[in-house]
Parts: structure tokens; sequence; C-alpha cells
């Protein structure tokens, strides 16, 4: 039995205790929250994902305020570190280094020297640390991965990403829209594409990125290019200044030689794979969300059980490091280059 601690107990805390409560032979005994009203908030909790919605029973469950607490007595062998970004890669320490296994959630850091840091401390303690990049594990992205790879409809030519919301609210101080401790729409929303592009292509060479700003000089919209040669164009586009009766979006485009793939929340079907011979199909795609394929995945991994190769340390990490030339290019309005 594979006990878990939730570090964090906010949006995504609840949103990994759901999915937690759904793989077997594992059991939530704690969760640490530094809100004393933590059990009645999370009665009236609102996110903007579906499945994070709905009554929470802690029947059972230890609670505590501070990490170190809940690690010395409730003895989880591995947490959910899901608290704002700005304190991942000082809890994570802490957590590894008391001989821990982590799943925490992207974006790994506020900076690359953060993620280095992180990727020190997890080598150190011999602990798993894995990010939390639930995009590579979302069904329809996943498949979709597969297919390019598979090369079966040829090259990609182009590629089309997009992320759009209303600003997050719902945090307890609004850190979200506090750059400093979110790294604002580009490192916190926009990084889920920046990662993806990454996991299908590499790292680009650079990045060219324009953005809108609030009055006040933040950024809330971000569109990318991302140099992979001049025989593909590949752009991504996150946003989180959309009104609130808009909702959440994410879709893709992929324009491969020989077939176009499409998925887009708002369509039925979401996903089609439309061949340039032959019908437009639906192609199976793997159960559950991407939630809980990450979590199979960092369980099965912690218990030394053979996993696909999905996601490396080094690779979230150059995540946040695209993002930042992303953000640089925007401010100084010209191409970065990254390597
Ligand atoms: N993968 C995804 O799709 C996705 C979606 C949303 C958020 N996130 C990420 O998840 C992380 C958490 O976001 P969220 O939406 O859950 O935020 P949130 O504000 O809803 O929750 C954070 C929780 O941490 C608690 N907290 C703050 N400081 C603490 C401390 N020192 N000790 C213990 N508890 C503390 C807060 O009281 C709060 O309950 C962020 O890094 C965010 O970028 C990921």
């Amino acid at each position: 039995m594979l006990r878990v601690g939730i570090a964090g107990f906010g949006f995504m805390g609840r949103m990994h205790f759901r999915h937690w409560k759904m793989v077997p032979e594992v059991k939530v005994v704690a969760i640490c929250d530094a809100n004393p009203n933590i059990e009645e908030d999370t009665k009236k909790a609102v996110g903007n994902i579906q499945g994070a919605e709905g009554q929470i029973d802690l029947t059972g469950i230890e609670l505590f305020r501070d990490l170190d607490a809940m690690i010395a007595k409730a003895k989880p062998d591995v947490i959910s570190l899901t608290l704002p970004t700005y304190l991942h890669a000082e809890y994570s320490e802490k957590a590894l280094s008391q001989g821990v296994h982590v799943l925490c959630e992207k974006p790994m850091a506020l900076t690359v020297k953060d993620c280095d840091r992180m990727i020190q401390a997890a080598r150190k303690s011999g602990k798993i640390l894995q990010i939390g990049h639930c995009v590579r594990f979302w069904p329809e992205y996943a498949k979709a991965k597969e297919i390019v790879d598979s090369g079966r409809y040829g090259k990609v030519v182009a590629a089309m990403f997009q992320r759009l919301g209303a600003p997050p609210g719902w945090s307890v101080d609004n850190w979200f829209l506090d750059e400093s401790r979110s790294g604002g729409v580009a490192l916190d929303l926009h990084i889920h594409d920046t990662d993806y592009v990454q996991y299908l292509f590499g790292m680009p060479r650079g990045v060219c990125s324009h953005g809108a700003k609030t009055p006040d000089g933040h950024l809330i919209h971000i569109v990318t290019t991302y140099d992979y040669g001049e025989d593909r164009v590949i752009i991504a586009e996150g946003g989180w200044g959309m009104t609130g009766t808009f909702g959440f979006e994410m879709s893709f485009n992929l324009v491969l030689e020989k077939a176009t793939l499409v998925y887009d929340l708002t369509r039925t079907p979401m996903f089609r794979v439309c061949p340039a011979v032959g019908e437009a199909f639906t192609p199976p795609v793997g159960d559950g969300d991407g939630y809980l394929r990450e979590i199979e995945h960092f369980a099965k991994v912690v218990r030394g059980q053979p996993v696909k190769d999905v996601l490396t340390l080094e690779q979230s990490r150059d995540s946040v490091r695209i993002v930042e030339a992303e953000k640089k290019s925007v401010t100084r309005q010209k191409k970065i280059m990254i390597q």
C-alpha cells in the first residue's frame, strides 16, 4: 500500500486527491495546508477544470498545517506537491531530503536555477521527483504523439496549439495574478503547450513571441513561433484574458504531409484524424484523463515497475527555459535564440 500525502489542498490538491483515490493499492493518509479553514473551504471549492468540483470526504485523513509535521507524523511514502509555484523548489527539497518521493505540479519552478536545485535534490536523495506535465499524458495528446512518431502520415509541416481561459481567480490571496509568485500566464498556463511542443519536436533553436499586456504591464496573452527550421511552422498561443463566460478551451491542429490531426474540446467529435486518403476517424485513446495517467505513471516509477519513457526532469526544466526565452522575446520584441 502506497501512503500518499498531499501538500497544498487548493484546486489542484483536490484534483490529485480525487485521482489518487482511483489508483489501486494507494491510501491518501494526510493533507497539509496552511489554510486553517481547509475543511470548510473544501466544501465550497471551485476551479476551471472539470472534475475538480463536488464534495470531498476527508474522514480518516490526518490534517496538518505544515509539510514537515505531516512528513514526521503521517510518514507518507509519496506526496503530491500541489502548492503555489513559488514554493515548488523549497518544498520539493524539504520532502526529498526526508526520503519522500514527490509528484510536483507544473511548472517545475519559477526559474531554471530553481529547477536545477530540484534536480540536484532528487539525485542526492535517490527518491523520485516527477513534474506534473499532464498534457504529455492527456489521452488525445499522447495519441497524437504516437501517430507523429510512427511516421505513418509523414512529417509535421505545421502545428498550432491553443489554451485559453479566464484569469484564475480561485486562489486564496490571488497569487496566480502576481507574476513574481506564479510566473504569469506564460509560465503557468502556456507552458503546457510549450512543454508539449518540446515533447513532439525537441528543443527549438529559438523563439519569437508576441504578447498582450494589462494596463499595469502584466502579460495576459502570448503567441509564440518556435524555430524548428525553415520547412515547418510551429505556433502556440496561451491567454487568460478571456471573459468568465468564455470558460476554458484547449486545442491543436497538427498538419502532417498525409493527414491532419485535430483536437478541440468544443467540437464533436473532439479528436479526429483526417487522412489524405479515406474518411476522417477518431482513433481509440487511453482511458482516464491526463491527471490520472500521470499519477499512475508516477506510482509505477515509485514501485519500480516498467513505464514508457514520457518525461525527464531535464525536459521539465527545459520547458521553463523555453518559457523564459519566450517572455524575453515579448519584452525585447525580437527573436531569442536558445541553442
Ligand atoms: N496541471 C494543471 O492542469 C494545473 C492546473 C492548475 C494549477 N496547476 C498548478 O498547481 C499548483 C497549485 O495550484 P492551485 O490552483 O491548486 O492553487 P490554489 O491556490 O488553489 O492552492 C494552493 C494551496 O496551497 C496552500 N498553501 C499555500 N502556502 C502553503 C504552505 N506554505 N504550506 C501549506 N499549504 C500552503 C493554500 O492554502 C492553498 O490551499 C500551481 O503550481 C499551479 O501552477 C496545475
